[in-house]
C-alpha cells in the first residue's frame, strides 16, 4: 500500500518536475571521453574522429591511461566494461584479475592463522593475473571496427613523445617513491624522480605495445611478453606462471539491470559488488523520496548511509566470483527482501552497524583504480573501470615491459572478519582460491531515461566507489545538478564496518554534524586520500553531451 501512495505522490510531484539543470561542464555535439588524464581522453576521441567507434576507443583510452596515469592505468591489472549500443542492446564485459592455480585459501595466514601484513598489498605476493590486455582483444573481436594495429599507433606515439608530469602526478610519485624503490631497488625507471613540467618517457612500454599490436592477445598471453612476465614474477617471489597467463579468458557477463523512478540502470554484476549494491541502496532509498529536501540535509545523509549500510554488510556477506560461489541475487534484489532490510529503519536515531548483519537469506546452497566514460558519435556508451588496485598497484614495476603490476588479491578475504586494504571485511563467498576472481567494488554505470540514453558514470575510490556513483546520480536526478556540478558537489561514505560516516573534510554544515551526531551517528572527517573520482557524460535534451571530469584529479573531458 505504502509503494502504491509513493508511486501515485511521483508521478503528482513528477508531472511538474523542473527543467534540467544547464550544463556547466564542456558540452559537445557529437562525442565525448571523460578519463583521469586529458592525453588520454583526447586519444580516445581521436580514434572516433577517424571513423572509429566507443568500443574501438575504449582500446585505446585503456592502453593511453597505463601511459598517463600509471597509477591506476594499467597493463598489468583488471577492469570491467558494461556497455549500451544504440540500438539499445546491453551488455558486460569481466576483464577481471584472477587467483593463480597456486593460490589458496590461507596464503596470506601465518602458522598461527594470522594475516600476515603487506603480503598480499606489496610486490609480486599480492598480484593477481592480468585481464586488461584479454579485455581490450575480446571488446575489439567482438564490436571493434578499426585495425588493432591503428588503434595501438597513437598510444605508442604517446609513450615515444613522454608525458608532461602534472602537480597531482609529481605528488603521487613522491608520496610512493620509496615503497616503489623497497619494492624493485636502485635500477629502475623511477629512481629518478621527476618534478612538475618533466617528460615521463617508457621506452620499455613503447616495444612491449609494438610487439602486441603485432602479435595480438597471444603476445602477453603466451608469446614472448608472456615468458618475461612469469620469469620476472617469480623472480621476485610472485605466483603466477606461464599456465596461468595462458588460461586466463575475459567474460561476457550479464550487467545488473534495474529501475528506479523512471531511470533504468544498467550495472556492472559480479564478480563486482557495484551493481548489486547500488541496486539495493536505490531500491531501499526509493520509497522515502530523498530528492524532497536539501541534497545535504541531515535528512538526505541519514537516508543515503543507512541504505549503505544494510547493503555493503550484504555485499560483504553474500558477494564473490559467480563461477565459485552460489549468490541470491534473485532474493537479494528482491522488492519484498530489501523493504525488510529497511524495517529496523527509523528518522529519529541511527541505527547502530553491530544490529545489522547481513540479510535472512534461505539459499538453495554460498588506490587505485580510474574509471572513464565513452560516448561516441553513433550513439554507442561504454562505461570503463579498470585497475592496479592500491595505487601503483604491488609497486612492483617490470622494468623490462615497462608496467606495474596490480596487487588484486588483497580485494579476496585473506580471513573472515579480518578488513583487507579498504576497511571491507570478507566472508567465505570471497575467501581465496585457484582461479576465482576476487570481489570488486567497481560500479561502472550507464543510464536510460525514457527509454533513451541519459548518463555515463562511475568512479575509482575502493569501497566508496559504489557511494560515489550512487551520490554522483542523486545529485543530478533528485537535487537537478548539472553533471559537472554533481562530480565537484561533496561526498560522504559509510560501509557498515566501520560504523562511521566518512565526510570530505571541511565540506558539510556544522549544524547537520550535529544533528546526526544528536541521532547517534560517528562522524570521520579525517581526510581520506579519495572519496571517488568520478568521470561521467550527461545526454541533453538536445542530444548534445555535457562531461563531468572529477576536479579532485586531472581528469579531463574531451569531445568534438
Ligand atoms: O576492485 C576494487 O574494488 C578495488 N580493487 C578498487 C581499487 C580502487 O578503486 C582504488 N582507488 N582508489
Amino acid at each position: 500500500m505504502r509503494r502504491i501512495i509513493y508511486g501515485l505522490l511521483f508521478v503528482l510531484v513528477g508531472a511538474c518536475t523542473e527543467t534540467p539543470a544547464e550544463p556547466t561542464g564542456l558540452v559537445t555535439k557529437n562525442a565525448m571521453v571523460v578519463s583521469a588524464r586529458e592525453e588520454a581522453s583526447a586519444i580516445g576521441v581521436e580514434i572516433l574522429q577517424r571513423g572509429g567507434n566507443a568500443f574501438d576507443a575504449m582500446i585505446g583510452t585503456e592502453l593511453a591511461l597505463a601511459v598517463a596515469y600509471p597509477f591506476a592505468g594499467n597493463l598489468g591489472g583488471g577492469g570491467f566494461m558494461v556497455y549500451r549500443k544504440n540500438n539499445g542492446d546491453v551488455g558486460a564485459l569481466d576483464y577481471r584479475e584472477k587467483a593463480p592455480m597456486a593460490a589458496h585459501k590461507d596464503m596470506y595466514l601465518d602458522s598461527s592463522g594470522a594475516v600476515i601484513p603487506g603480503l598480499s598489498t606489496k610486490g609480486a605476493t599480492g598480484v593477481g593475473v592480468p585481464g586488461t590486455i584479454a579485455g581490450i582483444f575480446e571488446v575489439h573481436r567482438q564490436f571493434g571496427t578499426i585495425p588493432m594495429e591503428e588503434i595501438i599507433a597513437p598510444v605508442i606515439e604517446l609513450v615515444e613523445t613522454g608525458v608532461r608530469v602534472t602537480e597531482k602526478q609529481a605528488a603521487r610519485l613522491e608520496k610512493y617513491w620509496e615503497d616503489i624503490i623497497e619494492i624493485n631497488g636502485d635500477n629502475t625507471l623511477f629512481y629518478n624522480k621527476c618534478k612538475v613540467g618533466d617528460t615521463l618517457r617508457y621506452p620499455a612500454l613503447a616495444n612491449t605495445l609494438k610487439r602486441i599490436a603485432k602479435n595480438g592477445r597471444e603476445e602477453f598471453y603466451s608469446g614472448e611478453t608472456a615468458k618475461i612476465l612469469a620469469d620476472f614474477i617469480q623472480l621476485k617471489g610472485g605466483y603466477i606462471t606461464l599456465e596461468d597467463l595462458d588460461g586466463y579468458e575475459a567474460k561476457w557477463r550479464q550487467p545488473i539491470i534495474f529501475n528506479y523512478k523512471d531511470l533504468r540502470l544498467i550495472s556492472m554484476c559480479p564478480p563486482s559488488s557495484g551493481g548489486v549494491t547500488i541496486n539495493q541502496i536505490f531500491k531501499m532509498i526509493e520509497p522515502y523520496d530523498i530528492g524532497n529536501g536539501e541534497h545535504h540535509s541531515a535528512r538526505t545523509l541519514q537516508l543515503f548511509t543507512e541504505a549503505a549500510r544494510r547493503a555493503y554488510a550484504d555485499r560483504n556477506y553474500f558477494l564473490g566470483d559467480p563461477d565459485f560461489v552460489d549468490i541470491p541475487l534473485d532474493i537479494l534484489l528482491s522488492q519484498g527482501y530489501i523493504d525488510e532490510r529497511m524495517d529496523s529503519f527509523s528518522f529519529s536515531h541511527a541505527t547502530p552497524s553491530e544490529d545489522i548483519h547481513e540479510g535472512q537469506v534461505i539459499m538453495a546452497e554460498h588506490d587505485e583504480t580510474t574509471h572513464y566514460s565513452i560516448v561516441d558519435q553513433f550513439g554507442n556508451a561504454v562505461s570503463v573501470t579498470t585497475t592496479l588496485n592500491g595505487a601503483y598497484g604491488s609497486k612492483l614495476y617490470c622494468d623490462e615491459l615497462g608496467f606495474f603490476l596490480n596487487n588484486e588479491m588483497d580485494d579476496f578475504s585473506a580471513k573472515p572478519g579480518v578488513p583487507n586494504m579498504f576497511g571491507l571485511i570478507g566472508a567465505e563467498a570471497n575467501s581465496i582460491a585457484p582461479g576465482k576472481r576476487m570481489l570488486s567494488s567497481m560500479t561502472p554505470t550507464i543510464i536510460e531515461k525514457d527509454g533513451k540514453l541519459w548518463m555515463v558514470v562511475g568512479s575509482p575510490g575502493g569501497s566508496k566507489i559504489i557511494t560515489a556513483v550512487a551520490q554522483t546520480i542523486l545529485y543530478v536526478y533528485e537535487f537537478n545538478m548539472s553533471m559537472q556540478e554533481a562530480v565537484n558537489t561533496p561526498r560522504f561514505h559509510h560501509q557498515w564496518l566501520p560504523d562511521e560516516i566518512v565526510f570530505e573534510p571541511g565540506e558539510f554544515s556544522e549544524e547537520t554534524k550535529d544533528e546526526l551526531r544528536e541521532k547517534g551517528y560517528i562522524i570521520n572527517e579525517t581526510l581520506t586520500p579519495i572519496m571517488g573520482k568520478v568521470d561521467g557524460i550527461r545526454i541533453l535534451s538536445d542530444g548534445s553531451l555535457e562531461g563531468g571530469a572529477d576536479r579532485r584529479g586531472d581528469d579531463t573531458a574531451v569531445g568534438f
